[in-house]
Order: C-alpha cells, then sequence, then structure tokens
C-alpha cells in the first residue's frame, strides 16, 4: 500500500531512514564531530582543549553565546547562575511523593517537567528575555535537583546550594555532605567533575537532544522540553551505558578472563556486546574517551585506590581489544562511558546516579540546542512521514458478525 509516487509528489522529495543515520534534521552552529577524525569541536574549540583549561560554567557560556566570555562576562554569567540555584520550596514536597528507592531518573524526569508549574515568568518562548532566565534557571537548578534525587533516595536530608563554591564542587557538597559533620570538598575532585561534566555538555543531534528539538519545535515550555530529553537520556543505549559497562567490568572480575569476553563479543550467534565499545558516530578513538581515561587515573590516585580490579580489567580489555582484527575492521573503539562508571563509583556515586549526572551536563547543550531552533526563522514543526504497511481500505464488521 506504499505509494511512494504520490508522497513524492507531495514534498518533492522522500526518503526512508531508519534511526535517522543519515539525515540532517537542522543547521547547527554549536557542535561539530567528525568521526573518522575523532575530532569534537564545541564552538570551534577542541574538547581537548577545553577540558584541560576551562571551567563548566565558561563552557556553558561559550554553548549559549558562541563565544568564550571576557573576565567580566565569565563573572556576570557565574553571578546569574548562582542566583537560581535554589528551588522553590514547596518542590521539596515533590520529593516526598516518591517511593524512598525510587530511580533518580524518574524522579529527575518529573521534577524538572514540574518547574514550568513554578515559574510562569519564563515559559513564554516568543520572549527572548524569558527564555535566558529559563536557560539560567535550568542550567543552575539541575545540580540541586540532582543532589536532592540522590539525598532522597538514601534517606538523608537535603543539603542546599552554597553559592561561593564552584559548579561541580557545590553538586558534591549537596551530595555528599551531611548536617552533624564538617565536609570539605576535596578540590581534585571537584576539577575531575567538572571535566566530566564539560565532557558531556553537547554532542550535537543524538537521541536525547533530537528530542528536545522537537519538543521544543511545537512550541511546548523549555521546561517541559527537557524533561522529554532526560526520559530519553534515560535509556540503556544512550545515557545507560556508563552503568553497563561498569556491570560489564564487574562481571569480568580479572584481567586474565577478558579474552574470554572478547571472544564472546566477536562471536556472532552470542547477543553480547562490549559495553563502552563503539559509536553511530566515532570510528576513531572518542576524543572524550582519553581525556576520561586521564581523568579516572587522577581520581583514582588522588583517592590512594592503588591496583583498582575494575581499572586493571578495563585496561586489559581495552589493549586486547584494539590489537584485535574484528574491533579494527569494525572500527570499535573505547567510548566516554568505557571509563566513566569506574570514576563515577570511586566518587562515591551509586550506578543509579550515573545516568543523572550525565542529565545534569547536557542540560546546556539541550537548551543551547532549544534555543538555536527557537530563534531559527526558517524552523518548523517536527513531524516525520512514514511509509505505511498495514491494510489496504476495508470495510467495517458490527462485532456481532465477526469471528
Ligand atoms: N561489541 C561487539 N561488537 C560490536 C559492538 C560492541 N560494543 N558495537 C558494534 N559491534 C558490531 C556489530 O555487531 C556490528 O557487526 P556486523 O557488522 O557484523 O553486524 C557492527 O559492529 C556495527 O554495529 P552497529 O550496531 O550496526 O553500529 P551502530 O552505529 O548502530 O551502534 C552502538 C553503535 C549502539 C554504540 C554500538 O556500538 C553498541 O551497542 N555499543 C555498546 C553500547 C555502548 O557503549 N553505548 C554507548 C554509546 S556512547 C553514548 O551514548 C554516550
Amino acid at each position: 500500500v506504499v505509494d511512494i509516487s504520490k508522497l513524492y509528489a507531495q514534498t518533492g522529495a522522500f526518503t526512508y531512514d531508519p534511526g535517522f543515520t543519515s539525515t540532517a534534521s537542522c543547521e547547527s552552529s554549536i557542535t561539530y564531530i567528525d568521526g573518522d577524525e575523532g575530532t569534537l569541536l564545541y564552538r570551534g574549540y577542541p574538547i581537548e582543549q577545553l577540558a584541560e583549561h576551562g571551567d563548566f560554567l565558561e563552557t556553558c557560556y561559550l554553548l549559549l553565546y558562541g563565544e568564550l566570555p571576557t573576565p567580566t562576562q565569565k563573572a556576570d554569567f557565574d553571578y546569574r547562575v548562582t542566583r537560581h540555584t535554589m528551588v522553590h520550596d514547596q518542590m521539596n514536597r515533590f520529593f516526598l511523593g516518591f517511593r524512598r528507592d525510587a530511580h533518580p531518573m524518574a524522579i529527575m524526569v518529573a521534577v524538572t517537567g514540574a518547574l514550568s508549574a513554578f515559574y510562569h515568568d519564563s515559559t513564554d518562548i516568543s520572549d527572548p528575555k524569558q527564555r535566558m532566565i529559563a536557560s539560567m534557571r535550568m542550567i543552575a537548578k539541575m545540580p540541586t535537583i540532582a543532589a536532592m534525587a540522590y539525598k532522597y533516595s538514601v534517606g538523608q536530608p537535603f543539603i542546599y546550594p552554597k553559592n561561593d563554591l564552584d559548579y561541580a564542587a557545590n553538586f558534591l557538597r549537596m551530595c555528599f555532605a551531611v548536617p552533624c559533620e564538617d565536609y570539605k570538598v576535596n578540590p581534585i575532585l571537584a576539577r575531575a567533575l567538572e571535566r566530566i561534566f564539560i565532557l558531556h555538555a553537547d554532542h550535537e543531534q543524538n537521541a536525547s537532544t533530537s528530542t528536545v528539538r522537537l519538543a521544543g519545535s511545537s512550541g511546548a515550555n523549555p521546561f517541559a522540553c527537557i524533561s522529554a530529553g532526560i526520559a530519553c537520556l534515560w535509556g540503556p543505549a544512550h545515557g545507560g551505558a556508563n552503568e553497563a559497562a561498569l556491570k560489564m567490568l564487574e562481571e569480568i572480575g580479572t584481567p586474565d578472563r577478558v579474552a574470554e569476553y572478547v571472544a564472546k563479543a566477536k562471536d556472532k550467534n552470542d547477543p553480547f556486546r562490549l559495553m563502552g565499545f563503539g559509536h553511530r558516530v566515532y570510528k576513531n578513538y572518542d576524543p572524550r574517551a582519553r581525556i576520561m581515561q586521564k581523568t579516572t587515573h587522577e581520581v583514582l590516585n588522588e583517592l590512594g585506590v592503588k591496583d583498582d580490579p575494575l581499572l586493571e580489567v578495563a585496561m586489559e580489555l581495552e589493549q586486547i581489544a584494539l590489537r584485535d582484527e574484528y574491533f579494527i575492521e569494525k572500527k570499535l573503539y573505547p567510548n566516554i562511558d568505557f571509563y566513566s562508571g569506574i570514576t563515577l563509583k570511586a566518587m562515591g556515586f551509586p550506578t543509579t546516579m550515573f545516568t543523572v549526572l550525565f542529565a545534569l551536563a547536557r542540560t546546556v547543550g539541550w537548551i543551547a540546542q532549544w534555543k538555536e531552533m527557537v530563534e531559527d526563522p526558517s524552523q518548523r514543526i517536527g513531524r516525520p512521514r512514514q511509509l505505511y504497511i498495514g491494510a489496504d481500505k476495508r470495510e467495517y464488521v458490527p462485532i456481532a458478525q465477526r469471528g
């Protein structure tokens, strides 16, 4: 029943592209990836340089405005973000409605969407000022909401933001401080977390970003759009992969079992895949994975974790896979998720929080992409077509005459 000629006549062109592997959904000047070369640029700046020299709020400014900030612009931006870190006190009650063992991603989807019920002065997307306040609120409140989701899951009281701390340091404190004890943020861990946030800040038109754009194309408010993005990120093929990679390393257990798992991954009759390997776009080493590997070593050294069995398994796996014909031929290299789980676990985060941290960092990318879309005069509501393969037209049969 598919009548391609009719569809073609309506539009002048018609493509069928499952997974959108070769369809551009927009023009964008935010992030550039060259998957063959293993290059990732934010607004033209290599990810390696941003992660080495910059901080996360500088990256946020860059993604939102297109240029690195001057010192005055940076100070003003930091001030505006820190003014918005608190959530409305009534929102605390939202958390109380969840079971104590609720997955923190479920809480994130709900609470982020609920921001639109509190901040009516930043939901009119036709007003540039409201769009900017909404952007600030999202970037500022995500660490607070994420930390509250964590605290709720471990049965501890919420810790309020402390705005003289840097972005990642503030988040670590909100997660790990307890009211009756002193807590000092470890600057090495805070710096490592800033770097992890920078690495995850944007990645052009991935599934969750495309979800945010599609939701936003209907004119939905930015809080609702980000909530949709978080829901999409939750899936194991997207934001959930670092959790899966860590589980796999734990299952392998010791370096001498690595070869057995590599053989399993190559076996066509076995559905097992090496988690943290391969990427839809990178057919070379994921540039973020290299930085992540260095960060993992720094964090484990700082915490005095010697001979970490997971790290030993990871390094052995990487070495064997990089020399193996199967992985070379299919261009399967470690991706960012391969090392990030080990690092976050060492910092004290439970696996259920891994995707939450990804969502926190990706929020600025979602916002920048949403803003670019809303401000693009050529943008229309996203409305993919389909190839209908169902029944031909047929007559309705009353229920008494069926069967
Ligand atoms: N282990 C073993 N074989 C693999 C792996 C892997 N991790 N990844 C791909 N392959 C093989 C496939 O079996 C396939 O082989 P074939 O050509 O003989 O059929 C070939 O490589 C191509 O794989 P596709 O699934 O077609 O590639 P696609 O681009 O659709 O998938 C994906 C990319 C989903 C990332 C895939 O590599 C994968 O499942 N990796 C493991 C999960 C993971 O690490 N995801 C994180 C992605 S990064 C992120 O979201 C931040």
